[in-house]
Order: structure tokens, then sequence, then C-alpha cells
């Protein structure tokens, strides 16, 4: 599995399974169990998500030690805004069931992340690597302003109708790794019947789904794909013995509409 260097000194498998949506109990501990078993060393999960406990679950019935899999979770909005940081980690760890996370992510620019930030840097041995999500560069500004840590990661939407490559090229010149959520367009999107994609995936005998995560690998993010389904689980994995034309990317690229599926991070408003 291919790893991605961090600005911290450490690394992180660029395939990731996420679980927006997925429900707690069985469905999430099968998801991440078929994950793990499909060659998946890297699960992203939030409190938000409620289905942490899922997630344990599934890692344990993997037979993995703990320290082959690369774990993330998230601090929730209401957490930030109550000053309550360094709580919800510990809740989230107990859900897990472990005693620490590899990722751990401010959610959302919540009023008082700044002040989140923080307290995260001190939550010493409980979080390997800090980092935030949905941050425009003001709201990383703001941060730069209040600590010299910077994140190591930041975690946004994109795929190929919201590619959202400013702001992915933005965080590289920062040495921010990016990670998108959403990549194939979110549950209930159209992306997946795009002709465009429909016609590349013939050309490589592949699937619209894994071309659309190969064009995330090569532009260089990390990619979090979601499904609870076993095989699509797999084969969305499949991703690492082909390669995309500089042409195909970018048709790929050129699919762009501004469309974003999820909130935007000037104007959410939970
Ligand atoms: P499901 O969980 O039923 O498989 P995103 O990762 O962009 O959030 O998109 C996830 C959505 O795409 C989910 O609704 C998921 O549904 C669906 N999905 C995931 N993988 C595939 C695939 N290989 N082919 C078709 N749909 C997929």
């Amino acid at each position: 599995m291919h790893k991605i260097l961090l600005n911290d000194g450490r690394s992180i498998p660029q395939l990731g399974l996420g679980v927006f949506q997925t429900r707690d109990g069985e469905e999430t501990a099968n998801a991440v169990y078929w994950a793990l078993e499909a060659g998946y060393r890297h699960i992203d999960t939030a409190k938000i998500y409620a289905n942490e406990r899922g997630v344990g679950e599934g890692m344990r019935k993997s037979g993995l030690a703990r320290g082959e899999i690369y774990l993330t979770t998230k601090l929730w909005n209401e957490d930030i805004r109550k000053g309550r940081a360094r709580e919800a980690l510990a809740e989230s760890l107990e859900m897990l069931g472990t005693d620490y996370v590899d990722l751990y992510l401010i959610h959302w620019p919540a009023v008082g992340y700044e002040k989140a930030w923080m307290e995260l840097l001190q939550a010493e041995g409980k979080i390997r690597t800090i980092g935030v999500s949905n941050f425009h560069e003001h709201h990383l500004d703001s941060l730069a302003r209040t600590a010299k840590v910077v994140p190591a990661v930041n975690q946004i939407e994109a795929h190929p109708y919201f590619n959202n490559q400013k702001l992915i090229d933005l965080c590289a010149a920062r040495g921010i790794a990016v990670q998108v959520w959403s990549p194939l367009g979110g549950t209930g999107g159209n992306l997946l019947q795009d002709a465009v994609l429909a016609g590349i995936a013939v050309k490589y005998g592949r699937t619209p789904a894994q071309i659309v995560l190969r064009w995330d690998l090569q532009r260089g993010v990390i990619v979090l794909p979601k499904s609870v389904h076993r095989e699509r689980i797999a084969s969305n994995g499949e991703i690492f013995d082909f390669e995309l034309s500089r042409e195909d990317m970018e048709r790929i690229n050129a699919l762009e509409r501004g469309e974003r599926v999820g909130a935007n991070p000037d104007t959410f408003d939970f």
C-alpha cells in the first residue's frame, strides 16, 4: 500500500476506507473488516458518525495488530464550541477501544478551533499526528497566528465535479497533505454515471470508481472512498496496478463544475 510522508515525519497510507453514514454495529464492523481483508490499512471515522464502536470491532475482528492499522477520528463541532477537546478525544478512544489514534482532526472550523488546537497539542501520546478538516486558507492563517505547529493534514471535499485543486495546491505549498472526502461524489450523487468517466473506464478495463480513485492517487492526495459492500470495497482498493495517461488525467480535470455535495466551510450551520 503506497504511503505519503507527512510534515511531522510520519507516513500515512494513501488509500483509506471512509465510514460516513455507515451504521454502527454490524454494518460498520463488516465494512472495516472487509477493507482490512482486502489490504486497506487505513480507516477514517469521526465522533459525529456515531460508529466508532463498530470501527473498533471491525479492527479487532481482522486479527491485525493495532500498529498495522492507521486510524483517524475527528473532534466534533459541539465539543470545539464547548471547549472539551480532550474530553471528546478520551470518549472517542473509549468507543474505539484503543489508547491512541494515528490522526486526530478538527472536523470543521467551528468557533473556538484555535483554542481546541492548542489543547490537542498537549494530548501527549494519545494522538500521533494532528490535522484539520474543511479548512480554507484563512482558517489555516488564523491557526498559524495561534500556534507554530502546522497541521499535517487538511481533509476536504473533492471529486471530479468539485476538484478543489486550488486549495490542494495551496496546502501543498504549506507542507500540508490533503485528504479528500466524498471522492466518488458522495451518497446519491451521479458522478459515477458520467459519460467521460465511463469512456475512460472502458479504455482501461476498470470501473468508473477505480478511474476516479486512481486520478486522486496520481494527483497526490489521500483518498477515502466509502462503501458498505464487500465487492465494492475490494474493487475500490485495486488501483495500484495501472496508470492513467496525462491526457486522461486532464480529461478528468476538465469535468470541474464547481459542484459541492457537502457544506461550504465558510457557511456551514451545524
Ligand atoms: P455503498 O456504500 O452502498 O457502496 P463517497 O466515497 O464519495 O462518499 O461515495 C460513496 C458512495 O458511492 C456511496 O453511496 C457508496 O455506496 C457508493 N460507492 C462506493 N463504491 C462504489 C463503486 N465501486 N461503485 C458504485 N458505487 C460505489
